[in-house]
């Protein structure tokens, strides 16, 4: 039997398939159950036993090269397929996300985040506290003593008592500032102490200007050596980086506050040019005018006793800060109560990036 014109018709078949289904159809009509080769070999009964035994091997090895040649075809497609596949679906990871505009950074948030790059750079560390406190780390430790007058400038929320178990210093209380920490803060920390912390506070009080839930920062220092001028050149640096002014005026007020002594306000300068509020230095020094921003002191030598340290030993600076005030002023945003609004169309235009958050390197 002469398979050599049928070997090389199968040959060129073979070679010629193109992709995986072509192949698949040359294979039936090689090697199917009516395939070509598969037709011979019934033919093969009708021989004399000479003939089947020659054209039998003939056909057997036409079959096996055929069949390895299928499968050769076949891992070079698969190999094409994938490297086509390679090539087309190609993941550059390199490249920047696409923004999408979904969510928003809460100009709070951004705030925070700006504030800890800030504080973070001068060596401040960034501790907690809880937001429903005790008497005693809202008050009594900072110097507010028992019926002292001052308690009564913070509109307290007080929670229920059990008054068998509770006695006055237990007495829970939403933390009417964020001065609870440094209590925790210094009497969980040895000094040197540089922290900053966040978080809401909580007042009962409703106004244009006054929500009940607000959020402060706090700052404390404590170390041997720490003066007024510490405190002093912190404060200026600080308002300076964060409102991104290099001149701008700051000024201290003397105050009160019964955790500090001496106190200090801190407010910044700013002049109005057709009705708008500018921040910075007046070109006209008549028109400039004052913005109080933070409450500052020398942390009082009762609040050190009260955490275990020795005054004649340890001194340090503290302040506190709305963030909401500061972050209106920064961004110009006019109204306090629609930051607590969770209006989305607020959000998507006063919210800020959540791709480019502030770093130590951006800043
Ligand atoms: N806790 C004060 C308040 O809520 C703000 C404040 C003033 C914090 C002076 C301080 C400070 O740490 O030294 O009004």
């Amino acid at each position: 039997m002469d398979t050599s014109a049928l070997k090389k018709e199968l040959v060129e078949l073979v070679e010629g398939a193109s992709d995986m289904a072509t192949l698949e159809n040359v294979r039936v009509t090689a090697l199917g159950k009516k395939g070509r080769i598969t037709d011979l070999m019934k033919t093969l009964g009708a021989m004399s036993p000479d003939e089947r035994k020659s054209a039998g091997a003939e056909l057997n090895v036409l079959k096996d090269e055929i069949s390895d040649l299928i499968e050769k075809q076949a891992s070079q497609l698969k190999a094409q397929e994938m490297d086509s596949r390679l090539a087309n679906e190609i993941l550059d990871v390199t490249l920047s996300p696409r923004p999408e505009r979904r969510g928003t950074i809460h100009p709070i948030s951004q705030t925070m985040d700006e504030l800890v790059t800030i504080f973070a750079d001068m060596g401040f560390e960034v501790a907690e506290g809880p937001d429903i406190e005790d008497d005693f780390h809202n008050f009594t430790a900072l110097n507010f003593p028992l019926g002292h007058p001052a308690r009564e400038m913070h509109d307290t929320f007080y929670l229920p008592n059990d008054e068998r178990k509770d006695g006055e210093a237990q007495k829970k209380v939403l933390r009417t500032h964020t001065s609870t920490v440094q209590i925790r803060h210094m009497m969980q920390n040895k000094p040197p102490v540089k922290m900053i912390c966040f978080g809401r506070c909580y007042r009962s009080d409703w106004d244009m200007t006054h929500t009940p839930v607000f959020h402060q920062m706090e700052a404390l220092y404590i170390d041997k050596n720490v003066t007024m001028a510490h405190l002093k050149g912190c404060l200026s640096d600080f308002v300076r980086a964060f409102f991104d002014i290099d001149d701008l005026p700051v000024r201290f007020r003397p105050s009160f506050f019964p955790f500090t002594e001496p106190s200090a306000e801190v407010d910044i300068g700013y002049w109005k040019e057709n009705g708008e509020l500018k921040l910075g230095r007046a070109p006209n020094p008549e028109n400039q005018k004052w913005l109080e921003i933070l409450g500052s002191g020398m942390v009082h030598p009762n609040v050190l006793r009260n955490c275990g340290l020795d005054p004649e030993v340890y001194q340090g600076f503290a302040f506190g800060m709305g963030l909401e005030r500061a972050t209106m002023l920064k961004y110009g945003i006019p109204d306090l109560r629609s930051m607590f609004e969770s209006d989305t169309r607020w959000l998507t235009h006063y919210g800020f990036d959540p791709l480019n958050r502030p770093n130590r390197a951006t800043k």
